[in-house]
Formats: structure tokens, sequence, C-alpha cells
């Protein structure tokens, strides 16, 4: 009988290999990824400035405002989850990264997602007190082999889950500008690679480490595609889950991705120093325009954030979009944004996607 392949991640069983990548801020909160986790597919909370979708008491504290709001969020999905899988994403570049993985493992989370940059210093005697496994998330074999290599020296020890997220992603890029559109960087080319790069280190230390593939990933045939032709264990997805009625963003930002054509989705370099995928609007005009100024920084969330010289905070500006209010943000969103039609429940897309997969597998077979 055809069926859709579970994602192992240890003694973690997602029936459904689709991980909901983390979308800051505020875009995946408990409402989407318990719902994601409920359907058996893992669900992904993000973490970065939790505390300021929350707004209440953050100014005064944001570090304190984060961790709460973050133990609250993960709690609420578990709940929502019924027994399913739910994970935190938390960029290392994040100020508070530290804090917030021990807040995700004293939480309770079932995973740690490690995004936008290399997660050699961890809590790791923490992490592996706990049941919480630890995933890494690259765009290159070369990051691949140094995160491991590190972790071999440091903590005798490797991650559980490798994400090799390509150029058509949303949100910020693990790319130079000129490699975005080059076709050797492409996410099939790049993900083999990764896949080389980890076996020797799943030998040394007998333990399988699923290596999925993320960016641009859309349909149920891309699934089938990415895990019987490129020969990763599952992947993962964002752009998607965005247009589900249970995507913690408000209408209008879900609007904006029905919206949204093929011209409109553009790369932007980020006051972090990183390009970034992008729906077009009036704010990023302005921005591009040099109408707009440097701002007072609240607290440095961001360690690599330039804002003495950025031209406005970049997460004021996604906690505007969050909200809906566009005036004064934009919408991350990846490369394929302009193919969202509608909005659906989660179960309703992982339906879909499981029935587009077995679809494929049978025209295969
Ligand atoms: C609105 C939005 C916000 C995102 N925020 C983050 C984030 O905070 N951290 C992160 O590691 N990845 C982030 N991503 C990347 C996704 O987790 C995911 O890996 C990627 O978008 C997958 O490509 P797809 O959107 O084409 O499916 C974001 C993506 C989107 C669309």
């Amino acid at each position: 009988m055809i069926s859709i392949p579970p994602l192992k991640i240890q003694e973690l069983e997602a029936k459904i290999p689709i991980i909901q990548g983390g979308m800051g801020v505020g875009i995946s909160l408990s409402g989407l990824a318990g719902a994601v986790a409920k359907t058996g597919a893992i669900g992904v909370i993000s973490a970065a400035e939790i505390g300021m979708i929350y707004e209440k008491g953050f100014m005064k504290d944001p570090q304190t405002a984060d961790s709460k709001a973050l133990k609250d969020e993960i709690l609420k999905a578990k709940d929502i989850a019924n027994g399913g899988i739910v994970g935190v994403n938390i960029m290392i570049a994040m100020s508070e990264f530290f804090e917030l993985c021990k807040v995700s493992i004293d939480s309770g989370a079932d995973i740690i997602f490690a995004g936008a940059g290399l997660p050699l210093e961890v809590p790791h005697e923490k992490l592996r007190k706990s049941k919480t496994k630890f995933g890494v998330i690259v765009s290159s074999s070369r990051a691949a082999t140094l995160i491991f290599r590190y972790w071999d020296r440091h903590y005798k020890d490797i991650p559980d889950i490798v994400v090799v997220e390509g150029p058509k992603a949303g949100g910020h890029l693990g790319f130079k500008l000129e490699q975005i559109d080059d076709p050797n960087f492409a996410l099939e080319k790049i993900t083999p690679p990764v896949i080389e790069a980890v076996k020797p280190f799943e030998k040394k230390y007998a333990k399988d480490v699923p290596v999925v593939a993320a960016g641009g990933i859309y349909t149920g045939e891309d699934v089938y595609y990415f895990i019987n032709e490129i020969g990763v264990d599952g992947v993962q997805m964002a752009t998607r889950f965005v247009a589900t009625h249970e995507c913690d963003a408000d209408t209008r930002f879900k609007e904006a991705y029905m919206k949204a054509r093929k011209e409109d989705v553009v790369i932007i370099k980020s006051p972090v120093g990183l390009p970034g995928r992008a729906i077009r609007n009036k704010f990023l005009e302005d921005v591009e325009e040099g109408k707009k100024q440097p701002f007072k920084c609240l607290w440095q969330c961001l360690k690599g954030c330039d804002y003495k010289h950025a031209p406005y905070c970049i997460t004021q500006a996604l906690v505007n979009a969050q909200k809906g209010r566009f005036a004064g943000g934009f919408a991350f969103a990846g490369a394929n944004v302009y193919r969202v039609d509608k909005i659906v429940s989660v179960q309703e897309l992982i339906d879909e996607l499981v029935e587009g997969y077995l679809e494929a597998a049978k025209i295969n077979a």
C-alpha cells in the first residue's frame, strides 16, 4: 500500500513528514503550531520578539515579557496539539537565545529549531537532561559540517535534525544577494551535500539524523519529489501555512498573501545585515527612497542589528505587519506567495498535501 512516510526524530515520530516552519514576529504562535501538531505534522512557534506581540509589560522589561509569553504559547499549543509535536524556532541572532532555549526546555517544547546563525554555543547540558530535541537550520553543507564538528568536539554529541533552507524561503535568507537566483544554490542542489556531510557523524554516534528541505515547497507533488528524488526525510513549509484560518497573524496579513503578484515579491536588505524576501508595499518603497530615518532602539534585541544606522526597526515593522498595520511595516513571504489564492483550515491544507503526495507516488510506482 502506498503511504506517506513518517518523520522520525529519535523517539519522536510525526506521522506526516511536514514541519511548519517557525515564523516571526508572531505569525506562528500557539494557534497555528497547535493546529498543525494536532494533524500529525510538526507545529512550530516562533520565539522572535514574542513578548512584543502581547504588548502588555513589554516596554518595562522586554526579556521577562518574552520568556513569559513563550512559556504561555508553548503550554497553549501543547494543549491544542492533543499529544502532537510542538517545536519552537529561536534565532541565534537574538540576544536572549540562551534564555529562550531554557524557557522552551522547561516548558516542555518537543524540539528547538535554531536558525539565523550557527548554533555552536547552546545550553547543552540542560538540553540533554530533558526530552527536548535540537534542530539546526542551515543553508550549506559547510555550515552543517561546522556545527557538527563543533558539537562533536565540545559536547561529544550531535544535533537531532537538520533543516536545509534554500533561497526560495521567506524571511531572512542565509545567502548572498547574487546567490539567490543562481541555480547552483537551488534547494535541490544544496540539499544532497548536506545529507552527505551529516553521514559520517551519524555513523560515529550510531544515530539517525533526519535531513529536511525547506524553501519554495508548495504542493504534495513537491513533498513527494524532495522525499523520493532528493532523499530527504521530510520537508519544512511556511508560506502555505500563513494562508490558514489558524495562522496567528491579522486577517490583513493573510490578505496581503492572497493579493501578492509575482512582481510584488522582492528581496530586501534587512537592517540585520541579511537579505530577506518580502511583499513590496508603500512602507518598503519609502525605505528604498530614503524616506525612513534611524530610530531610538528600546533594547538591542538582535545581536547583528546596526540600529544606529538602520532606517527602521525590523522588529517593530514586523510586529506592525502581524497586526495588519501595513503603514508601519511589511510582510515577509516565500517566493511562491503569489500562488496563494485562498485561506483554508490547517487540516484541509494537510489533507491536500498528503493527497498530492499519494497521487505522485501512484504515478511513479
Ligand atoms: C512570514 C515568515 C516569517 C519567517 N520567520 C522566520 C523566523 O523567524 N525564523 C526562521 O528561522 N525562519 C523564518 N521563516 C522561514 C520559514 O520558517 C521557512 O523555513 C521558509 O519560509 C520555508 O519556505 P516557504 O515559505 O517557501 O515554505 C519565515 C518565513 C515566513 C514566510
